[in-house]
Formats: structure tokens, sequence, C-alpha cells
């Protein structure tokens, strides 16, 4: 007859993971989805991107890299030590590979 108590204490304990990984999705969702928690690909270019070099060898290859050439790009300055996370490194590529040659504020 003690296990029933055990047994009452195991359902809370499965319920609060199922609610944990339900918060997690709805943030995860959220972070996708709501403009305001949006990424700002242009904003990081522009501060992380010119710690070393200036916008001016970016500017020289918008619209010369595709998708594919920019995250080889993007990868190879991380690994210089650009400022960009994981995370965000796909918004920047695309960002990076949806520019127009001489679009600004890359190009001035
Ligand atoms: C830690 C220093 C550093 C940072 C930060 C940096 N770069 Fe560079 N980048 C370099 C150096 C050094 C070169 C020239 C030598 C070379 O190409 O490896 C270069 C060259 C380039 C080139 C021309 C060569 C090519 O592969 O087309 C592009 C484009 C470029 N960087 C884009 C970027 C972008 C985009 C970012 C931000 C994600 C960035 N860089 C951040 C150091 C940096």
């Amino acid at each position: 007859m003690r296990r029933t108590p055990t047994r009452r204490s195991r359902m809370p304990a499965s319920l609060a993971m199922l609610a944990v990984s339900a918060a997690l999705a709805a943030v995860a969702a959220f972070s996708l989805a709501d403009p305001a928690t949006a990424q700002d690909p242009a904003g990081t270019v522009m501060s992380a991107c010119t710690k070393c070099h200036n916008t001016q060898r970016i500017c020289a290859n918008l619209g010369a890299k595709d998708k594919a050439a920019w995250n080889t790009t993007v990868t190879r300055m991380m690994g210089k030590g650009a400022q960009v996370g994981e995370a965000e490194k796909p918004a920047v590529v695309d960002w990076l590979a949806a520019q127009q040659p001489g679009a600004k504020p890359v190009c001035q």
C-alpha cells in the first residue's frame, strides 16, 4: 500500500516534464515567428563583420556569392573570430545571399 503515494508523486513529475517541453517548444516557435524577438542579421553583419575589415569586401561579393558560398565565407570568418552565434548564422547567411549588388548598408 506504500506504492500509491510513490505512483502519485511520479505523475506530477512526468507532467512537469511535459509542461517544460511544451514551454520550450512554445519559446522556440515564438522566437521564430515574433518579429519583436527576430534576429537582426543586418545589424550583426554591420557590427560583427566590420571588426577586421570594412564592408567593402562584403559589398564586392553581394550578388556574386550564392547562399552556399556565403555559408562557406561566414563559417570561415567565424573561424577567424567573427562574433556570430551558431543560432544566428543561418539568418546572416540568408540575409547576405538576398542582398543585391550595391545594397546599403553594406555598400556605402
Ligand atoms: C577576425 C577577423 C575577421 C572578422 C570578424 C571577419 N572577417 Fe572577413 N576577412 C578577414 C580576413 C583576414 C580576410 C582576408 C583573408 C581571407 O580571405 O581569408 C577576410 C575576407 C573576407 C571576404 C573576402 C574573401 C571571401 O572569402 O570572399 C569576405 C566576403 C568577408 N571577409 C566577409 C566577412 C563577413 C560576412 C564577416 C562577418 C560574418 C566577416 N568577414 C568577419 C577577417 C575577418
